[in-house]
This record gives C-alpha cells, sequence and structure tokens, in this order.
C-alpha cells in the first residue's frame, strides 16, 4: 500500500491532490463532499480585486451618502469587514473548516498593488490555512513594458508576505520571456509555492449571432507539456514549492507532474467533466502507478522523478526538438 501524504507550503497534506479553484470550491456542500472523495486539498473559488474594491467603494459611497455621522467608520479594519464578498468569502472558510482538517487555501485573482492586499488578513483570521494569489494581467496595454508589471506582481507580493503570517502562493502565466528568472525572483522574495500555470479565459467570435463569446472553458488532456516541462526544469533551482496546474486529467499525467517534481497537483476541468467522484479514481490510479513502479512513498517518487530528469531536467529543452521533431518523417 502506498502513502501518498505529502508536504506544500510548508502543510501536511493526506495526498498531492489539489482541486483547483473554480466554481466547485465556491460552496462549503461542493468541497466538502470533494474531501469525502480523497481529495487533498481545495483553493477556494477566486475572490477578485475588481469585486474588493468596487464593493469596498460602493459601501464606502452609501455611507458618506447618508452623512454618517459616527466617523469611526473610516476606521480602516471596520469598514474593510463590513465589505459582503470577503465576509462570504471568510463564512466559507470557517464552514468547511469546521467540518474538516484539510488545508483549505483561499484565492484572490489580482493585477495591481492598490490597497487591496489587506484583505488578505481577513481571510487568514477566518481560518485559511494558505493564500494563493492568482497574478492575471493581460498585458494589453502596449505602452507599459514588462519590468513595470513584474515590479508590480513582486510589490503585491511583498505586501501581501507583510500583511499574513500563512504562507503564499502565487498562480503564473508560462507566458514570461524569462520565466525561470521570473520564478528565481519570486522565490528570492520568500513565496512559499508557485503554481504553474493559471489559464487565461479564451475568447472567440460567434460569426452567425455577431457577438463576442467564450471559447473552450475546460481544458485540453493532451495541454499539460509546459507544466512539465517547467516543474521539471526548475525544481532543482529554486526552494520554494512547485504545484502543477493545466490539462491533468488522468491518473498517469498526475503521476508524471509528480516525477518532474510537482510537490502538488490541482485538478479543476477533469472534474467537472467527470464529477467529483473522479478525485478517487484519479488517486486509486495514482497509487496502481507506484505499485507499479514500486515506488512507496512521495519521497522515492521525487527521486525516481530525479533519476529520470537529471540536470535540472535538460531533457525538456531544446536538444529534445531536434531529435524528436528531426526524425518524425524517417
Ligand atoms: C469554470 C472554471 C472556473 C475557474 N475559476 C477560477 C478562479 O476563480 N480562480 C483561479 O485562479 N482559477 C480559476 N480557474 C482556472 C483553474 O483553477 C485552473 O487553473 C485551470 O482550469 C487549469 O486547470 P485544469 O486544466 O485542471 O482545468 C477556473 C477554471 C474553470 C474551468
Amino acid at each position: 500500500m502506498s502513502e501518498l501524504n505529502t508536504k506544500y507550503l510548508g502543510l501536511d497534506f493526506k495526498n498531492p491532490l489539489i482541486v483547483g479553484s473554480c466554481g466547485l470550491t465556491g460552496t462549503a456542500d461542493s468541497i466538502l463532499k470533494m474531501i469525502d472523495f480523497g481529495a487533498g486539498g481545495v483553493v477556494l473559488k477566486s475572490v477578485f480585486e475588481e469585486e474588493i474594491i468596487l464593493e469596498h467603494e460602493k459601501n464606502l459611497k452609501e455611507r458618506l451618502e447618508k452623512q454618517d455621522s459616527n466617523l469611526e467608520f473610516l476606521d480602516y479594519f471596520d469598514y474593510q469587514i463590513k465589505d459582503n464578498l470577503l465576509k462570504k468569502q471568510s463564512q466559507l472558510i470557517r464552514d468547511v473548516k469546521k467540518d474538516t482538517d484539510v488545508p483549505v487555501i483561499a484565492s484572490i485573482n489580482c493585477y495591481s498593488v492598490g490597497e487591496w492586499f489587506s484583505y488578505a488578513k481577513l481571510l487568514e483570521d477566518a481560518g485559511a490555512d494558505a493564500l494563493e494569489l492568482d497574478l492575471y494581467r493581460i498585458p494589453s496595454k502596449i505602452n507599459i513594458q514588462a519590468k513595470e508589471i513584474l515590479k508590480g506582481y513582486f510589490e503585491i507580493v511583498k505586501r501581501v508576505k507583510e500583511h499574513v503570517s500563512i504562507p503564499v502562493s502565487v498562480k503564473i502565466s508560462p507566458y514570461f520571456t524569462d520565466l525561470g528568472n521570473v520564478v528565481a525572483q519570486f522565490d528570492m522574495l520568500g513565496i512559499d509555492g508557485i503554481v504553474m500555470f493559471n489559464k487565461f479565459y479564451n475568447p472567440d467570435i460567434d460569426i452567425n449571432n455577431n457577438r463576442i463569446t467564450s471559447g473552450p472553458i475546460y481544458s485540453n488532456p493532451n495541454d499539460y507539456g509546459d507544466s512539465l516541462r517547467w516543474i521539471g526544469l526548475l525544481k532543482e533551482q529554486v526552494t520554494c514549492d512547485l504545484s502543477a496546474s493545466g490539462s491533468v486529467h488522468s491518473a498517469a499525467t498526475f503521476f508524471k507532474m509528480l516525477l518532474a517534481g510537482a510537490n502538488s497537483v490541482q485538478v479543476v476541468s477533469t472534474i467537472y467533466k467527470n464529477g467529483p467522484g473522479y478525485i478517487r479514481d484519479l488517486l486509486s490510479g495514482l497509487e496502481k502507478w507506484m505499485e507499479k513502479k514500486e515506488l512507496s512513498n512521495m519521497d522515492e517518487v521525487h527521486k525516481f522523478g530525479r533519476e529520470l530528469l537529471p540536470n535540472h531536467g535538460e531533457v525538456f529543452e531544446r536538444a529534445q526538438f531536434m531529435k524528436y521533431y528531426g526524425q518524425h518523417e524517417q
């Protein structure tokens, strides 16, 4: 019998399968059901920075219009607590934590420094075990340089780390020219984990009805190569944990991510498609792979993976392109 327990972000997980941030992690019932099926942890549906700011501004405006005579409401923490969105998220954390000791990771989808980061403390106070910052910014302004965007990301991480004592991870996109260096810089800032990768919303055009629509929402089972490559390349070069996210739809892919060096593996699309019971299948499938390879625990899985991927995973680099594509037509 294989032991699946593992550590991620310095926390104990009974197994490395985490249900990633999505609608399924937005209610206590749904979360507890996935935990019953064996999920090792959950990342809550994100609170969006824009929503926090909009709601907060609306509350403030309403109170100012009422000419609230009690100016104490301007006390920073007082008016924060009145924001429903965060109250709801805090309640969700409390509801889940009272019934389980499985780690619950709160998530904020953010893109700017602003003042919102102090809200992270409320999620910590509600009992979140860790915080995942989904750094999601489409660099659409052509006059803004990469270094400016990165400076903002690093500032967000610094400020959030100053406000909370729970572990903090960032979920990043794969679209950086110098992805390895970006990860190294987050690592130097003391980030506890990097989630590779977030998935941008896919726009599409409905040419029959002349309107902009969403493209496919779920991932494709064959698109896990970017996460696999980058976890393999970076694992031995950084001290923070790495979590795989993107196109993990089968026990085999789950096992591959762990071999590449992932400390945890997040799944979303496949749970939407196959239902929460599929968590049990993924875990028993992982156990079968471990038994087949005679690996009895996560340390042995990672050690076996390191032997397969020597020299910082250089097997994922350019030389492989020549090897596999160059021979394809022969
Ligand atoms: C319906 C849906 C809702 C999502 N909502 C969020 C969210 O609120 N915050 C977030 O960081 N990621 C969100 N994601 C992205 C997932 O967490 C995950 O990164 C992405 O789907 C890739 O994983 P997968 O291939 O297992 O689906 C969502 C994905 C889906 C399909």
